[in-house]
Order: structure tokens, then C-alpha cells, then sequence
């Protein structure tokens, strides 16, 4: 899919058909996070991967939606504390910026692919870390479920006009 097309089409998907998705089409989206840019190319990322209906279940509990029970598959995106990379100036831990681009790169490839995604961050941490048993310097950034779309149109966009985000010259 062109780029355009693509940014403009993807959306929060929040109900999945229940086809599974191909192990080859869940690769080629970590492949895409793995093409992600990272703050000194320190790749502070992993991702684990859950298809197993009862596993997926189990994740749930993480974030009591029912919407997110109906996809065949989730990504849990991991940021290692240890390894991003921390501004000597003011320290600041870039593992969040690191992350959000693998994860946004796996969203645009699954629209490129015809599958649905949605960011998920407002989860239980303790328990989703607990229950992957994640390293204590391990973070589970976001949830993605991922599944074939219910629904093929994009959601109508509720965005900011440029004259509101822009200062273009003026500061
Ligand atoms: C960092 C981040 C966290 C989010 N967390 C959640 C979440 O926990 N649950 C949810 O349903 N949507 C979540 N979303 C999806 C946003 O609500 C959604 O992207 C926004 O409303 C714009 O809609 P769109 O993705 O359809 O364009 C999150 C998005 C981002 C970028």
C-alpha cells in the first residue's frame, strides 16, 4: 500500500473477525518493528507473541475490555530498561520514544497487510509482567491485538486541523 494510503487507513480496530492470522503475516509485522529506528540503534525492544487461544485469554485479564478477547492474536511490545539509551544531560530514558515507533511500525505494516490493531497501554503492568514473567529491568509498553478487520473502512478521523499543530516560523 502506498504510505499515504496507508497512514490515512489505519485506525483503532477494537473488533476482530475469528480467522486465525498466518504465522508468516505475524513475522512480517515483527519484521517491521524490527526496521524501527532507536535512540543510538540500541534496539531496547522484545516482543512476545500470543496465538494460544487460553494464553490470550489469560493476557486479558490484564485489561478487563471485552473487545480485546476477540483477537486471535496479541503482541505484547517489551522495552529492556537496561539496554535503551539515557541522555547524559538529564538522564532522560528514551525506551518509551524507542518503542512507540516499533509498535507504530507494526500497526502500519498490519494495515499494509489487510489486519487490524489497536495501541493498548491503559493495562495492568504488574500483572501482564508477572504473568510473562518479564526481567525486572522489562517493561511492557503496549498491548497490540491483532486481527482481521470486522470492519475494512476507516473510522472517520477526529484530528486537529494543521493551522492548530503548526507554528510555522513563529514560536
Ligand atoms: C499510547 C497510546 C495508548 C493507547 N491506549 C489505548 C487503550 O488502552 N485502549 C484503547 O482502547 N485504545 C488505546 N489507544 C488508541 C487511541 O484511543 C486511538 O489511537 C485514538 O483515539 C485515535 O484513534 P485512531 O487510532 O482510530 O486513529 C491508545 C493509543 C496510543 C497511541
Amino acid at each position: 500500500m502506498e504510505l499515504k494510503a496507508c497512514l490515512e487507513n489505519r485506525f483503532s480496530m477494537r473488533a476482530f473477525q475469528q480467522t486465525a492470522v498466518e504465522k508468516e503475516k505475524l513475522i512480517q509485522l515483527l519484521d517491521a518493528a524490527r526496521m524501527a529506528p532507536s535512540a543510538c540503534n540500541l534496539q531496547p525492544w522484545y516482543f512476545v507473541v500470543l496465538t494460544d487461544p487460553q494464553r490470550c485469554a489469560a493476557l486479558c485479564e490484564c485489561y478487563k475490555r471485552e473487545w480485546i478477547q476477540s483477537a486471535p492474536a496479541i503482541i505484547v511490545a517489551c522495552g529492556d530498561h537496561s539496554v535503551s539509551w539515557k541522555r547524559r544531560a538529564d538522564n532522560k530514558d528514551h525506551c518509551d520514544i524507542d518503542l512507540a515507533i516499533a509498535i507504530e511500525h507494526i500497526c502500519l505494516r498490519a494495515t499494509d497487510l489487510g489486519l487490524g490493531t489497536c495501541w493498548v497501554c491503559n493495562f495492568d503492568v504488574a500483572m501482564c509482567k508477572e504473568f510473562l514473567n518479564l526481567p525486572e529491568s522489562v517493561e511492557p509498553v503496549a498491548l497490540i491485538p491483532v486481527g482481521y478487520p470486522t470492519q475494512t473502512e476507516p473510522a472517520i478521523k477526529n484530528r486537529k486541523s494543521l493551522e492548530e499543530i503548526i507554528r510555522w516560523d513563529t514560536f
